[in-house]
C-alpha cells in the first residue's frame, strides 16, 4: 500500500505524464503551477521533461514563493502573468488541493498561497486538480476549514460577519513566526469551519463580498480535470 507522500508522488508525476500523452502539455505553452507538496512533484516533472528535452520553450506563471524558488532551482523559466509572453492568460494550470467534491469543486488555501492560486486558476483555458484519496469528499468545508484571505485592518468585522454565516473562525498562526501567518501577498488567514453544509458555489461569491475579504479557498468557477492516486497504486483520471 501506498503512502499520503508516495500518493502525492506518483499522482505528481504521473498527471503530467498524462498530460504530455493527451497534448494538453506541450512545447510553447503557457503553463501555471501550483503550490504545495504534492504541486511540488509535478514541478519536478516539468523539470525533468525540459532536461530531457520533451518539452521546450514553456512559460510558466507560478502561484507562490514556493514555486517560484522551485522553478528557480530547476531552471523553469517563470514569468508574471502581466507580462507580455503570458498577457494575463494560460493554456492550462495545475495544482494540489485540501479537499476535493465529486462536483469538482475544490478546498484550497491550507498553504495559504489561495489568492495567487485562484489568479492562475481562474486565467487557464483548462484546470487541473491532483490530489491523494485522503482529500477526496462528498461535501466541502465541515473537516478542513475553509482559509479565507482578509485586510487586518478588517479583521474583527469580517469574523463577525462570517461567524453570523455560521463559521467557526480560527486567524492561521504562524510556525516559528509569531502571530498570524502573513501570506505572499501581505494579509492574513482566517480558517472557517463550517457548522452546516454550504453551498459552496453561491459561498464563493457571498464571501467575497464582505469588505475586508480578499478571496476565499472555494474554487467552483472553472472545473477542473482531477487526478487522484490511490493507496493500492491506481491513478484514476476524471474528466481527462
Ligand atoms: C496551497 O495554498 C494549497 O492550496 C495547496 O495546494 C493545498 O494545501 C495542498 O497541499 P499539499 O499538496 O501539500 O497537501
Amino acid at each position: 500500500m501506498l503512502s499520503q507522500n508516495e500518493q502525492k508522488e506518483l499522482v505528481g508525476k504521473g498527471s503530467i505524464d498524462a498530460l504530455v500523452e493527451k497534448g494538453l502539455i506541450f512545447s510553447g505553452m503557457k503553463l501555471g503551477l501550483g503550490t504545495g507538496s504534492t504541486a511540488m512533484h509535478a514541478v519536478k516533472r516539468v523539470a525533468e521533461l525540459i532536461s530531457n528535452g520533451t518539452l521546450k520553450d514553456i512559460k510558466v506563471a507560478s502561484t507562490s514563493f514556493q514555486t517560484t524558488i522551485a522553478c528557480e532551482n530547476f531552471g523553469i523559466p517563470v514569468y508574471s502573468l502581466n507580462s507580455p509572453q503570458l498577457n494575463g492568460e494560460l493554456d492550462l494550470a495545475i495544482d494540489g488541493a485540501d479537499e476535493v467534491a465529486p462536483s469538482g469543486n475544490v478546498i484550497k488555501g491550507g498553504g495559504a498561497a489561495l489568492l495567487n492560486e485562484k489568479i492562475v486558476a481562474y486565467n487557464a483555458k483548462k484546470y487541473v486538480i491532483i490530489t491523494d484519496e485522503s482529500k477526496v469528499v462528498s461535501g466541502l468545508g465541515t473537516k478542513f476549514p475553509l482559509p479565507v484571505e482578509i485586510i487586518d485592518g478588517a479583521r474583527v468585522s469580517v469574523v463577525k460577519k462570517l461567524e453570523a454565516l455560521g463559521a467557526k473562525c480560527t486567524i492561521r498562526e504562524g510556525v516559528r513566526k509569531c502571530g498570524p501567518v502573513i501570506t505572499d501577498n501581505g494579509n492574513q488567514i482566517v480558517d472557517c469551519l463550517w457548522q452546516n453544509d454550504v453551498d459552496p458555489e453561491k459561498m464563493e461569491d457571498e464571501l467575497n463580498k464582505i469588505v475586508g475579504v480578499v478571496e476565499n479557498g472555494f474554487f467552483t468557477k472553472n472545473k477542473p480535470i482531477v487526478f487522484v492516486a490511490h493507496a493500492d497504486g491506481k491513478l484514476e483520471s476524471r474528466g481527462l
